[in-house]
């Protein structure tokens, strides 16, 4: 729910710290801060109760001299209220020992009262506080001599203290934290919450992601959980909390920083939106033929024998995730396998009740995503394989998966989920592909069939965003409405609650997302003369009844926009129409959410909503 950084090297600290915490506002924007060591070895510290310009500006008033190692973090509040002081980085009661973190300290109440007891004095609400008190103490037990000893001598104590301290914590935390008295060296350790190192040339970089640091290196290494860091200019140690050193393996992030960077749009979202066909292309490159072979068990471990044993799918997932988890669910039955997708917060109990042979999909962007996460380990608990999408290399979720395929979408920076979404669809088409082949589903002619209506859909999406400027005049039509409608069937009813989540979560109206069959048995009464809603109705066995839900809905007076192609265009009748290229029924939902995105977006440009960090929202939502 935060984003944290750190640096040690040549470059100018506070510069390096705050050009990061910019690139990880999308995590949380509501308070920030940095703190440093400046040339006399004392701490400089500035923090703000607001966005990372704020601070910026703050920094350039009173700029610190000399440093070359510290620590930077932007805030998304879980205790305490978005506050100055609640802002990060804390330090300890010397002033001398600073932290900055990402989690939730669980037992951070008992701490505190014992730290309380023994004389600390806190200045925040935060459970964050509490490790530099508690750092102060293990400084103090180890009896540091600070004045006489020189700062390399401090090394051993400074890596000790914390090591015991981090020991004490339960719950989970990204941290890293600087001693004034031993500049040399940046701390880090990681538990349930991400963490990433980029190796520079006499310089290091610490951060939640790597779009923090990418424009210095794309060389990084992810810590796993339970193990920490000592970060030098000239190199970097890991160790287990326990003190043991452990070897880790650096990886080259392909993204760079102007694929993290807005490429001429005006948001994000909006540049995100029309990276959707790469995202798809990019996604089944190389993994889709021959369909039903070997061809996603070198990297996902996921062999067409695999596929045979399990008749059973479990999508988990939340939001958006959840969303494609539904189009899953419709994929995998129209296949002719049992298939169920819940939201994640609401699966725990079911984990018990699964089927032996039951194959979990766990979707999710950040990887790191709290819900799903927890539902997760309660479905491994309960004996169940699972197969984790996600669009993040290293998370948390690729490592307690039994099997990983990465959607290869690029950084999404804008809160509000797209072209994951694509990708997470892509990478579901090809899992399901692969397992009606190989469970003999599909014949060599229809998998082939199959495979060719999938590989055309990076260029059906292409053809489907050049119409970007007609749904534009469409929800201008409607910028000022505050009800919007959204209704579909079978395997685009999950379209229809897509639509309604993006233009709820950026425009913030109400939405809402319905199977068209319910409108009768209640929802039907809301609709008032003039109210907007969007019907997904492409060709296929669900159009005559969709058909005739759009006439019962226009009967009562709703302004329907209709989703069509030119086949079901001829059948619908509606007020608006966006008709979208021909796709095969299965395949339409890559196609059809793509206007309800881009819908979304122009309501949200034409209300000015801060359309890439809406208010109340995070990218990653990592606690439950
Ligand atoms: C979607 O636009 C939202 N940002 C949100 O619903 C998101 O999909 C959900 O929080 C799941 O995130 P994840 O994919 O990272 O797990």
């Amino acid at each position: 729910m935060c984003g944290i950084t750190g640096y040690i090297g040549d470059h100018k600290t506070t510069d390096v710290l705050i050009d990061g915490l910019r690139r990880l506002e999308y995590r949380g924007y509501d308070s920030c801060g940095v703190a440093v060591v400046d040339a006399k070895n004392e701490l400089y510290l500035r923090r703000v109760s607001g966005r990372v310009d704020a601070l910026d500006e703050l920094v350039a008033q009173d700029p610190a001299k000399g440093a070359n190692v510290g620590v930077g973090h932007t805030r998304w509040a879980t205790h305490g209220a978005p506050s100055e002081d609640n802002a990060h980085p804390h330090t300890d009661c010397s002033g001398r020992v600073v932290v900055v973190h990402n989690g939730i300290i669980e037992n951070y109440l008992d701490l505190k009262e014992k730290l309380l007891a023994s004389g600390h004095k806190f200045k925040s609400e935060t459970d964050t506080e509490v490790i530099a008190h508690l750092m102060e103490e293990k400084l103090k037990a180890l009896h540091v001599q600070e004045k006489a000893m020189r700062a390399d001598m401090l090394e051993p104590v400074f890596f000790e203290a914390f090591r015991k301290t981090v020991g004490d914590l339960k719950g989970s935390f990204a941290l890293s934290m600087v001693w004034a008295s031993c500049p040399a060296m940046v701390l880090t350790a990681r538990m349930h919450s991400p963490l990433v190192v980029g190796l520079g040339k006499g310089e290091n970089f610490i951060a939640s992601d790597v779009s923090a640091f990418l424009k210095y290196t794309k060389r990084v290494i992810f810590l796993n959980d339970g193990e920490m860091a000592a970060v030098k200019k000239d190199g970097i140690d890991f160790y287990t909390f326990q003190g043991k050193k452990v070897s880790k393996e650096a990886v080259t992030i392909q993204w760079d920083s102007t694929m993290a960077e807005k490429g001429g749009y005006k948001h994000f979202m909006l540049k995100e939106i029309h990276e959707q066909s790469e995202a798809v292309e990019n996604t089944l490159r190389g993994r889709l033929l021959p369909l039903g072979g070997d061809v996603l068990k070198a990297e996902t471990g996921l062999a067409a024998a695999a596929m045979k044993g399990f008749s059973n799918i479990q999508f988990i997932a939340c939001g958006t995730a959840y969303h494609a988890g539904l189009v899953g669910r419709g994929l995998f039955e129209n296949f002719g396998l049992r298939a169920s997708a819940d939201i994640a917060s609401e699966f725990t109990d079911r984990a018990k009740l699964m089927a032996k042979d039951t194959l979990v999909i766990a979707i999710s962007q950040s990887g790191e995503t709290a819900d799903t996460l927890f539902a997760v380990r309660e479905a491994r608990s309960a004996g169940a394989k699972v197969l984790a999408i996600t669009n993040t290399v290293g998370s948390t979720l690729t490592r307690e998966a039994d099997y990983v395929l990465q959607t290869h979408c690029g950084p999404e920076i804008g809160v509000a989920s797209t072209k994951a979404f694509l990708g997470q669809l892509a990478a579901i088409y090809l899992v399901a592909g692969h397992f009606a082949a190989a469970r003999g589903v599909l014949s060599a002619t229809d998998a082939r069939r199959y495979a060719e209506d999938l590989l055309k859909m990076p260029r059906l999406i292409e053809e489907t965003l050049e119409l970007e400027k007609d749904i534009a005049k469409v929800a201008e039509a409607f910028s000022h409405s505050e009800h919007f409608l959204f209704i579909s069937r079978h395997i685009n009813f999950p379209i229809a609650l897509e639509g309604a989540l993006k233009i709820k979560e950026i425009s913030y109206v109400h939405a809402e997302g319905y199977a068209a069959g319910e409108m009768k048995h209640g929802p039907i009464a809301i609709i008032y003369k003039g109210m907007p809603l969007l019907a997904v109705a492409p060709s296929g066995r669900a159009l005559e009844l969709m058909a005739g839900n759009i006439e019962e809905a226009k009967a009562r007076g709703a302004d329907v926009v209709a989703i069509v192609d030119a086949v079901s265009r001829k059948t619908v009748k509606a007020s608006r129409y966006i008709t979208l290229p021909q796709a095969g029924e299965l395949f339409t939902p890559m196609l059809t959410v793509i206007p309800l995105q881009i819908f979304a977006y122009y309501v949200a440009l034409a209300k000015k909503c801060d359309i890439d960090k809406p208010r109340n929202l995070a990218k990653s939502v990592t606690v439950r």
